[in-house]
């Protein structure tokens, strides 16, 4: 069993060259283990490279595509017009080509370019770490582990698909690109890699966020986006939100009418989505090739998979390797994604072909879906106000091969709490749904005695979320309450494809 914070004891720490690569391990006694950094020529090589029986972790040179492994296909995104399967082409104001060759393909593996992998160096692998402390503190049998990806610039999993997604559009020679940001995360992550590929940014942010998190604009601003509070009066999309309700907290659903808007009449801009997509959650398995490789050079096989879900890539990120492993017969570990019980797309929307954006100008995708003009109450999480679920999570979940359960706020920071309490990390909000439903396992595992072991997707830090642990501290914040009249009146707005909508 591991016994070292970081990673195990029987790992032997090394340091090794590579050419002009400088691998470093995790030095100093068992007891007091570090993560170091090193400067490597003009480049921040960060790199954690932990040796077990001569086998080292490296960055994965592949992404994982879990449709190729499905027993049964997705069912295929619609034109929003006519209804019929989309086609290349009508994609084409939007994305550049290689990335709607992600979107279709039956692929296994895709090379990771190696410019990205690059830049994915400063901050991958990532570390797993268990959590130790975690476990003493619910005094669980249970070995809790993490996967953290907030170490990289923008603080979350958000930049391993925006540089790829900005690396390809620059390749076609676009200039500009323009994409929604909920927390701010993703709307960082993608001015972080245009500033380093030379590219304009332009940020639609849900204006709860924008009102709740002054310090992620201003992360953006410096990286050189610009950043517009969404609904704005910039497009006709946010115009007509703001005459119906001109104090509108905005909605992720708004916000991406509002960026595909401006893509859609702009040729020379693309648009870029932080999630949902099936090639934005393909460049995401990066995190879950690299935790396969880290959890066997420790001996641990994981019995519990638990992530957050808001458009569902740092979940799917995590899981679908694991979910290839499991389909293969060598691992079967039970799959949990965990929501906010104020937009609980999985648990309570149905399963249909809805728009992805408010206005209705996505192609329609299958998916668990409250309807695309709910527009969820502005819990803190506002990487999980999202109407939808991705079309291949919804689809995984269609299959069986995962589980999901729906956890109000309060009950997510006082996890995060215990977790920043005994660990250390200040969790997003967004995580915390995951660290919720962990605490909740180990508990279980209290009351069994199992010790099963529990890999959760930690996903960002909450450095620029402190406003939230600020209010559940002074006692203010509180469970938003689910509506389902307001539910059930956006699911009357679902478009007829003429198609069976739901099952
Ligand atoms: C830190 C963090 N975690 C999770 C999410 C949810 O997105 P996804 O479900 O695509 O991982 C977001 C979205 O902005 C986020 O910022």
């Amino acid at each position: 069993m591991a016994q070292s914070t970081f990673l195990s004891a029987s790992l032997k720490p090394q340091l090794s060259f590579k050419g002009d690569e400088q691998w470093l391990g995790c030095f100093g006694p068992k007891k007091n283990p570090c993560h170091l950094r090193l400067l490597s020529n003009s480049n921040l090589a960060v790199r954690a490279a932990y040796t077990t029986d001569s086998r080292s972790i490296e960055i994965p040179r592949q992404w994982y595509n879990l449709i190729s492994d499905l027993p049964v296909k997705p069912p295929p995104p619609l034109h929003p017009k006519t209804f019929e399967p989309i086609k290349p082409e009508d994609l084409s104001h939007l994305f550049p080509d290689e990335l709607i060759k992600q979107e279709a393909t039956n692929e296994r593996f895709i090379d990771i370019p190696e410019e990205v992998i690059d830049v994915y160096r400063l901050w991958r692998p990532t570390p797993l770490i268990r959590a130790k402390r975690l476990e003493k503190l619910l005094d669980t049998p249970a070995r809790i582990y993490y996967k953290y990806e907030g170490g990289s610039p923008a603080g979350s999993h958000k930049p391993n698909t925006a540089v790829p997604q900005v690396w390809y559009n620059a390749q076609q020679g676009v200039k500009n690109v323009v994409t929604e940001t909920g927390a701010g995360q993703w709307g960082s992550s993608l001015a972080f890699a245009c500033s380093l590929f030379d590219l304009n940014c332009e940020v639609w942010q849900v204006r709860a966020s924008y009102d709740q998190k002054p310090y992620r604009k201003l992360m953006m601003q410096t990286w050189g986006a610009k950043v517009h509070p969404s609904p704005s009066n910039i497009t006709e999309a946010g115009r007509k939100i703001l005459e119906k309700d001109p104090s509108s907290p905005g909605s992720l659903g708004i916000a991406i009418s509002e960026a595909v808007e401006v893509a859609a009449k702009n040729a020379d801009t693309k648009y870029c989505l932080g999630s949902v997509l099936n090639h934005v959650l393909l460049h995401q398995t990066v995190i879950g090739e690299e935790c396969i490789k880290q959890m066997e050079a420790i001996g641990e096989t994981p019995d519990v998979i638990i992530g957050c879900t808001g458009g569902g890539s740092n979940f799917g990120g995590l899981a679908f390797p694991f979910i290839r492993e499991k389909l293969s017969g060598k691992i079967n570990p039970l799959i949990r994604a965990v929501e906010p019980a104020a937009c609980p797309s999985l648990t309570k929307g149905v399963y249909a072909y809805d728009y992805g954006d408010t206005a209705g100008m996505t192609p329609l995708m299958k998916m668990h879906t409250l309807g695309h003009d709910f527009i969820p109450d502005p819990i803190h999480a506002g990487g999980l106000r999202y109407h939808g679920m991705a079309p291949l999570i919804s689809h995984v979940y269609e299959l069986g091969f995962m589980e999901t359960l729906a956890i109000g706020q309060t009950e997510c920071f006082a996890g995060a709490i215990q977790f920043a309490r005994s660990e250390g990390l200040i969790p997003a909000p967004e995580p915390t749904h995951a660290i919720a439903a962990t605490i909740r396992e180990a508990l279980h595992c209290r009351e069994t005695g199992e010790s099963k072991v529990i890999l959760m997707a930690m996903c960002g830090h909450g450095h620029f979320d402190l406003p939230a642990y600020d209010k559940y501290l002074q006692g203010g914040l509180v469970d938003l309450s689910f509506s389902e009249e307001r539910i059930k009146a956006s699911l009357a707005n679902i478009p007829q494809t003429g198609l069976k909508q739901t099952v």
